[in-house]
C-alpha cells in the first residue's frame, strides 16, 4: 500500500479538485483506492457524495476504535472515502493526544492496508501537527503551485521546513496547477521554472472552467467531462505517478 498526499500550506490552489481526480483514476485503474478527507470543510467528501451528516464518530478520532470504521463508499468502483466532519477540526489536538509523536497518522492508516492498495490524503491549508504527521505518512507528497510568486513563496516554506527538519525532500513533487497560460507570469514561470521547481512534475493543470464544474456535477472530471483537456491532464498527472504509486 502507498500513501499519495496532496499538500499545500496554501489554500485554494486545487488540492481537493487533484484528490478526488487522481483517486478516481487511481481506482478506475484497478487500485483498490481510499480517500481520507483531512479537511473539516468537507469538500473532497462532498464531491464524493460522503455522508457529514452522520454522527461523528469520537471513538474513531480519539483512536480507540479502528479508522476502517469510518469508511464510506463513494458511487464508483474501488473507491471508497473516509468523509470529513465538523470533529475533523479537532484532529490536530488528538493527533496530538498522547505525546507529540508524528507517527500517530502513520499508525491509524496502517491497518488499511488489508483492504487498499493507495490512500490518497486531501489535506488543509496548514502547517500544524496534522500536516507534520502528514509528511510522516505519506510516500509522495504533491504539491499544486499556481504559477506565481506567492504560491512559489509557499513551496519553499515547505522546502526549507523539510530541509530544518530532515524530511526527504524526494517525497515531495511539485505540480503546476490553475495554470493559464495566456499569462505572461504563467507562461514565463512554467517554461523556466525555478530551482524550487526542479523536480515538477511534467502535467500541467490547467485553469479551466470545467474543474470549477465539478462544484456543479460533484463528480470527477474523468466522469463528467472525459473529452476536456483538464481531465487530459489529470490522466498524464495520474500517469506519471502511478509507476510510483502502483509499487508495493
Ligand atoms: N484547475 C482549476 N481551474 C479552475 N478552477 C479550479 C481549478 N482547480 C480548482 N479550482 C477551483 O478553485 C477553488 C479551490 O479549489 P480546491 O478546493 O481544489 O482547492 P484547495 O487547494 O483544495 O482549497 P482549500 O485550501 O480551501 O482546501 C474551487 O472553487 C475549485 O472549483
Ligand atoms: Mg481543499
Amino acid at each position: 500500500m502507498k500513501t499519495l498526499a496532496i499538500y499545500n500550506l496554501k489554500g485554494g490552489v486545487g488540492k481537493t479538485a487533484a484528490a478526488v481526480n487522481l483517486a478516481y483514476l487511481a481506482a478506475q485503474s484497478g487500485l483498490h483506492t481510499v480517500l481520507w478527507d483531512l479537511d473539516p470543510q468537507g469538500a473532497a467528501t462532498w464531491y464524493l457524495h460522503g455522508d457529514t451528516a452522520k454522527a461523528p464518530d469520537k471513538a474513531v478520532w480519539r483512536g480507540s476504535s479502528p479508522i476502517g470504521r469510518r469508511i464510506v463508499e463513494t458511487p464508483y468502483d474501488n473507491l471508497h472515502l473516509i468523509p470529513a466532519d465538523l470533529e475533523t477540526r479537532h484532529l490536530d489536538v488528538w493527533l496530538r493526544k498522547d505525546d507529540n509523536s508524528h507517527d500517530r497518522l502513520r499508525a491509524l492508516i496502517e491497518p488499511l492496508s488489508e483492504q487498499y492498495s493507495l490512500v490518497v490524503l486531501d489535506c488543509p491549508p496548514s502547517l500544524s501537527h496534522v500536516a507534520d504527521n502528514v509528511f510522516a505518512a505519506a510516500d509522495r507528497i504533491l504539491v499544486p503551485t499556481v504559477p506565481t510568486h506567492l504560491s512559489l513563496r509557499a513551496l519553499m516554506t515547505l522546502i526549507d521546513y523539510f530541509k530544518a527538519n530532515e524530511l526527504p525532500r524526494a517525497r515531495l513533487r511539485p505540480f503546476w496547477s490553475m495554470a493559464d497560460r495566456r499569462r505572461g507570469l504563467h507562461r514565463g514561470l512554467i517554461e523556466q521554472p525555478p530551482k524550487a521547481m526542479k523536480d515538477v512534475c511534467a502535467a500541467v493543470i490547467p485553469y479551466a472552467a470545467s474543474v470549477e464544474r465539478m462544484g456543479e456535477t460533484r463528480a470527477p472530471l474523468e466522469v463528467s467531462e472525459p473529452s476536456s483537456y483538464a481531465a487530459e491532464c489529470y490522466r498524464a498527472l495520474w500517469a506519471e505517478n502511478a509507476n510510483y504509486l502502483r509499487r508495493g
